[in-house]
């Protein structure tokens, strides 16, 4: 039997090219190779506020945008988590074997509480819920950030907790983070990774920018004063970053790319690295410009809800039978 892959992406903020290159091209390799489910996880969105307008438009623009990369909806089952009832119902059966304390240490929830009011509950059992997803598909593999190991390591231990106290089989799930290098970095503080959420625009290139737009961001982008082209990431970030990019972009390994920068100027470069930007991201646009409106979008979400539902049930009364919920069925 063909191994399952599982993973999930929230819809908030927009879809950069360091999401591409560290995710999205991964799974439409993966699609090949496994039995994919690709997941838009709106209700872990919604453990922060969101305006309801922006949410709804950014699920579509999320799916569009799977599609438009590469995902083949006829390989990988891409869903919508709100729409399979069985994640929340599952959610709650994984809230039930854990420990507060264990939720508490988790960073991620460190990190987005610290010194905030009104912190919802749900930003404390996220990590049962993401469980929950991974659990109700026999997920054996996840491919996510390094900064979801943490998560993974929660989803491990309650799905052998559950295991041994239930003495049903959850699959445990294995992470796979991506090969260091596919780390995307800012364009203007090129230390740090290029994060949707950052709110200086200049440092992100979205999948939807237009040339102009990218153009513009990449002229402006950190480099420094050295004026030669090279790779090293600790002493030439910037550089080594636009490198990594353009090597992305183009298939082009970095060492090929070096020397085709030899003795150019840096304006030089960046042009280049624009032009490998706009030409790799030009189809992607124009399919996810043909999609995003469609019918099309929305029989391949009904499809996904579908095929997902059918496999989430059936764990979900395996998990309530083990348990005793319910009636016995
Ligand atoms: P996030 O945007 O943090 O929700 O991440 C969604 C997915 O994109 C995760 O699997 C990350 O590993 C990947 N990702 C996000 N930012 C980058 C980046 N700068 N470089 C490479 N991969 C990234
Ligand atoms: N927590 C993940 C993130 O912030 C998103 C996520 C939710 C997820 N459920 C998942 C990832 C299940 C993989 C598998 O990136």
């Amino acid at each position: 039997m063909m191994k399952k892959i599982f993973s999930g992406v929230q819809p908030t903020g927009t879809v950069t090219i360091g999401n591409y290159i560290g995710a999205f091209r991964q799974f439409t390799e993966l699609q090949h190779e496994y039995d994919c489910l690709f997941c838009i996880v709106d209700q872990h969105a919604i453990t922060m506020r969101q305006d309801p307008k922006e949410l709804s438009r950014t699920i579509r623009s999320l799916a569009a945008l799977y599609v438009a990369s590469g995902i083949d909806p006829e390989k990988a089952i891409l869903f919508i988590q709100s729409e399979v009832p069985a994640h929340a119902q599952a959610g709650w059966i994984m809230q039930c074997l854990s420990y507060i304390g264990e939720l508490e240490r988790m960073t991620q929830f460190k990190d987005k509480s610290e010194g905030q009011d009104g912190v919802s509950s749900a930003l404390l059992t996220y990590p049962p819920l993401m469980a929950a997803d991974i659990l109700l598909y026999n997920t054996d593999i996840v491919p996510v950030g390094d900064d979801q190991t943490q998560h993974l390591e929660l989803t491990r231990n309650l799905a052998e907790r559950f295991n041994s106290r239930y003495g049903d089989s959850l699959t445990i799930p294995e992470i796979r983070t991506p090969k260091t290098g596919a780390r995307i970095k800012s364009l203007q503080e090129p230390l740090k990774k290029m994060s949707k959420s950052d709110p200086n625009q200049k440092a992100t290139i979205s999948l939807l920018d237009t040339p102009k737009v990218i153009e513009k961001k990449i002229k402006s982008a950190v480099t420094d004063s050295e004026g030669i082209v090279a790779f090293d990431e600790a002493n030439k970030p910037g550089v080594s970053n636009l490198l990594s990019i353009e090597s992305a972009m183009s298939g082009q390994s970095i060492e090929a790319l070096v020397s085709k920068y030899d003795g150019l100027r840096y304006g030089d470069f960046k042009a280049g690295v624009a032009e490998a930007v706009i030409g790799h991201l030009a189809p992607i646009q124009e399919k996810y410009y043909n999609l995003v409106e469609s019918s099309t979008l929305d029989d391949i979400l009904d499809d996904g809800r579908e095929r997902a539902n059918a496999i989430a049930t059936v764990t979900l009364q395996k998990m309530e039978n083990a348990m005793g919920l319910g009636r016995q069925r």
